[in-house]
């Protein structure tokens, strides 16, 4: 898939969601370029009348959505959202998810706990059988070896993040480091979010798999968007 392609199936994805959103809504706002597009289709609809709180996932988000003039809250005004928009790396048939490409899977993981319900807009190549992207993992720096060591001895392979146009370690939004792990194979997804949150050190790791009965997975294609919603739920976009 080209990237012109992509970025058609984000933008139709993101905007998709952005016209879920209903009046006087307080909205978690997420982290990375496909959200980007929903934030955009918020102005637009602000411009018609439609008015909204948002509630950011990262630096990132909070300055796009102030260039996007929407209006911000935070958790400490607000901790009950009516929905939050997000985007994600890879997303299993289960509506479990692998985030944290972009370092946020700490605050993202708040945002979607806070929210009613959990839109997540991806295009087509983000959608898979299993998982196979690495799991990022983020480590108060003090814990970074012991994480490390115990992440190996799940079977996984371990590497600190690097920065892009900053030597050494990425340092996330929340001050600490985050660890890439890759694993042959995932079979058991829950067990393996459980296991990693629940290492002494570990903020959140990547897995977001206790959100899929509140989630709505928006997939933007070449021509047009499709929904994978719980299959016992009356979901959003009915
Ligand atoms: C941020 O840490 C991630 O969880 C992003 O939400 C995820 O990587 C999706 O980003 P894109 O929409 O840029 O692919």
């Amino acid at each position: 898939m080209t990237e012109q392609l992509q970025d058609v199936g984000k933008r139709l994805a993101g905007r998709y969601a952005a016209d879920l959103v209903e009046e006087g809504m307080v909205v978690g706002l997420g982290t990375g370029s496909t959200v980007l597009f929903a934030m955009e289709r918020l102005a637009e609809r602000m411009n018609e009348g439609l008015s909204l709180c948002g509630v950011p996932t990262s630096y990132q988000a909070e300055l796009r959505a102030r260039t996007f003039g929407i209006p911000l809250t935070s958790l400490a005004e607000c901790c009950e959202l009516d929905l939050a928009i997000d985007g994600a790396d890879q997303v299993d048939p289960s509506l479990r998810l692998i985030k944290g490409r972009g370092a946020a899977q700490t605050r993202e993981r708040c945002i979607a706990e806070a929210a009613r319900r959990l839109v997540i807009v991806v295009d087509e190549r983000k959608v898979v059988g299993s998982f196979s992207a690495p799991v990022p993992v983020e480590v108060i720096s003090f814990a970074v070896p012991l994480v490390a060591s115990r992440l190996a001895g799940m079977g996984g392979s371990p590497v600190v993040r690097e920065g892009v146009s900053k030597d050494g370690p990425v340092i996330t939004d929340n001050g600490n480091w985050v660890i890439d792990c890759t694993f042959p194979s995932i079979d058991d997804p829950d067990a393996l979010e459980t296991a990693i949150n629940t290492l002494p050190g570990v903020l959140s790791c990547g897995l977001f798999c206790e959100f899929a009965e509140k989630t709505t997975v928006v997939i933007g294609e070449k021509e047009g968007i499709r929904t994978l919603m719980p299959r016992y739920s009356r979901g959003l976009c009915e």
